[in-house]
């Protein structure tokens, strides 16, 4: 099969050998597979014939040798470790969910990381109903699904993104929408941080007692902090969310989010859609921050 593989030179497609499923994963054909940022740095780093891709939707071609999950033929989403930028990938059953008709593979990979990462970080506030939440980097990839996903329960949103993106994420569901989040008013019960650096220093600042910051973007800058900084936020939570890291696997609630695709309540916000030929022209496009959501690339 073909397969993205990252060399010194960067990410070529290659010929590599067919991967062998264990009894507890199905083979898939991969017709998508969308891009994370944390894929970026990565691929700076891992030049030794590494295989990126987390994000993929297709068809199974192989069942579980186990006789769990679905059948030959049957259109899924996957959340995958590696290895998931390739014609076929071998998926353990219970990271995969099934796709309703009305759904496509493109909007499907742009789902899983950023998907769940947006839903999952939501839960750390607990009940949303209305709860004020405010989401940083709300224009990419997690910030557009969590913006919507936030007021779906209900929750009184401010995202924080450039202008130009006002109306859009007004109809997300935001309530507000600024420029920086110095500029969000009054304290906020759960802060959502997908930008990172100073984002983060002001996100405390603007979190009520006893409230949760989010901390989860993979942005390298440092942010100062010390006891001071909780004055008027006293018994507020950071919360360190590493997505590899969460109890249970990503099946159901990836379910749950195609479900609410397929019921027209989240858009999968697929912001650049090219065949996967034009990779390159996809991540300079993600690293240049030229993209609003997720970018996907379909294969064959
Ligand atoms: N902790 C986890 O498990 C986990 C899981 C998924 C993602 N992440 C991290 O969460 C962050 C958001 O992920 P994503 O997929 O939503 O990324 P994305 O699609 O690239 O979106 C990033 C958003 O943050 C904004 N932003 C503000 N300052 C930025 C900066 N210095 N560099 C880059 N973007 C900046 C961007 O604004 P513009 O629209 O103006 O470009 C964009 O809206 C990334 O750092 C990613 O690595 C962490």
């Amino acid at each position: 099969m073909r397969a993205v593989v990252n060399t010194i030179k960067g990410p070529v497609v290659t010929g590599v050998d067919d991967p062998r499923p264990r009894g507890d994963e199905t083979l898939v054909a991969v017709r998508a597979f969308s891009l994370n940022r944390g894929e970026l740095a990565l691929l700076k780093t891992r030049t030794d014939d590494w295989r990126p891709g987390q994000d993929i939707a297709g068809v199974v071609v192989e069942p579980a040798a186990d006789g769990t999950g679905p059948a030959a033929g049957t259109r899924v989403v996957a959340l995958v470790e590696a290895a998931g930028w390739a014609e076929l990938a071998a998926v353990p059953v219970e990271r995969t969910a099934i796709l309703p008709d009305t759904v496509s593979v493109e909007q499907a990979a742009a789902l899983p990381l950023a998907g769940l990462t947006a839903l999952r970080t939501l839960r750390l506030g607990g009940d949303l109903l209305g709860r004020r939440v405010l989401v940083t980097g709300a224009n990419g990839g997690v910030g557009r699904l969590q913006v919507q996903l936030a007021a779906l329960a209900g929750a009184e949103v401010t995202a924080v993104a450039r202008p130009e993106r006002q109306k859009e994420l007004l109809a997300f569901g935001a309530r507000a929408v600024v420029v920086a989040p110095e500029a969000a008013e009054g304290l906020y019960d759960l802060v959502a941080d997908w930008a990172g650096g100073p984002s983060l220093a002001t996100g405390i600042a603007k979190i009520r007692p006893g409230g949760t910051v989010v901390v989860g973007s993979g942005n390298a800058e440092k942010t100062p902090l010390n006891l001071y900084d909780f004055f008027g936020h006293e018994g507020a939570r950071l919360v360190g969310y590493l997505s590899y890291a969460y109890p249970e696997p990503p099946g159901p609630d990836l379910s749950t989010l195609v479900g609410l695709v397929a019921s027209g309540r989240l858009d999968p916000s697929v912001g650049l859609s090219l065949p996967w030929e034009h990779l390159d022209e996809a991540l300079s496009a993600l690293a240049e921050r030229r993209l609003s959501g997720k970018a996907v690339l379909s294969i064959g």
